[in-house]
């Protein structure tokens, strides 16, 4: 990406090292001798984490450890990309980045976890909690809804859990500004504003202009094996501090499907 210019850039898969394997690790962060390691990877699957514990506790949070060992021993600093599900969803207003943690499934215990055994190992790790990723090259709720829409009429999407949709590039670029700032502790980086997925999917359909109906529907009546926080919008203070902005979440949303059509 433009963004980091001037820097080299090496982008290691599962293939390269298994967080679960410390030595594969540190092999892979000696090699590569990074200034900065961005530890994207984790067992993401929250309904699968349920019935998968000890997974995700072996590769998100003792995983994220082994990373940080290795960090520490090759004198690089570490960026871990973690998540609102680590709050309970109880509060009505945005999430500061102190608000204490209290997650609600296997998944967001594991990626709580993960930031306290980091921050411990490694007390100037830098800690971006995220929401609601969409983007190229993986699956993502926009690319859900509009495939649905090719067949179905209508559509129920929950309308009660609010949270903050967010572009992948637009995260990756406050990512390289967070390194290049050589920032430190926990900084929530999301698109700007907040919404329901009913009210992500409804935008999703107008802006691409797709004739199919959007229905509101209770969690309850779209059960799924892990809960979800109810409210998960996080507070962009820490980040706006750091003198970084975000685009809104409908933006984000329209420059993601122009680049999906072409
Ligand atoms: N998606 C969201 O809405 C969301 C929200 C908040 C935070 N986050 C966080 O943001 C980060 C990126 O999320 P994402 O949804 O983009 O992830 P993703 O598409 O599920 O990709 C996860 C990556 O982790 C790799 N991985 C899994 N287990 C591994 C292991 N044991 N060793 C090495 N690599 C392993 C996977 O490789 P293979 O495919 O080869 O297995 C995959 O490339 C994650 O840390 C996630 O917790 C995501």
């Amino acid at each position: 990406m433009g963004e980091w210019r001037e820097a080299t850039v090496s982008g290691l898969t599962s293939r390269d090292a298994d967080l679960r394997e410390p030595q594969a690790v540190q092999r892979a962060v000696r090699e590569t001798g990074p200034d900065w390691i961005v530890l994207s990877a984790a067992y993401t699957d929250v309904d699968g984490c349920e019935s998968n514990r000890d997974l995700a506790f072996a590769v998100n949070r003792d995983g994220a450890v082994n990373v940080a060992v290795a960090a520490r021993e090759a004198g690089a600093r570490l960026l871990f990309l973690s998540s609102d599900y680590v709050f309970d969803g109880s509060k009505r207003t945005p999430y500061e980045i102190d608000d204490v943690r209290n997650p609600q499934s296997v998944y967001g215990t594991s990626k709580a976890e993960a930031e306290v055994r980091l921050l411990e190992l490694m007390p100037a790790c830098c800690i971006v909690r995220t929401s609601w990723l969409f983007g190229a090259g993986g699956k993502c709720f926009p690319d859900t809804i509009l495939k649905l829409a090719e067949t179905r009429p209508t559509l129920n999407v929950v309308d009660d859990q609010r949270g903050c949709p967010t572009y992948v590039v637009d995260l990756a670029r406050a990512i390289v500004q967070l390194c290049r700032k050589n920032s430190a502790g926990i900084v929530h980086v999301t698109n700007a504003g907040n919404c329901t997925w009913f009210d992500f999917a409804e935008q999703i359909v107008k802006q691409s202009e797709r004739k199919t109906n959007v229905l509101p529907v209770s969690s309850e009546q779209m059960a799924r094996p892990a809960p979800r926080p109810a409210y998960s919008v996080l507070s962009p203070a820490r980040l706006q501090a750091l003198g970084i902005e975000m685009p809104s979440w409908a933006d984000a949303l329209r420059r993601y499907l122009e680049q999906r059509q072409g």
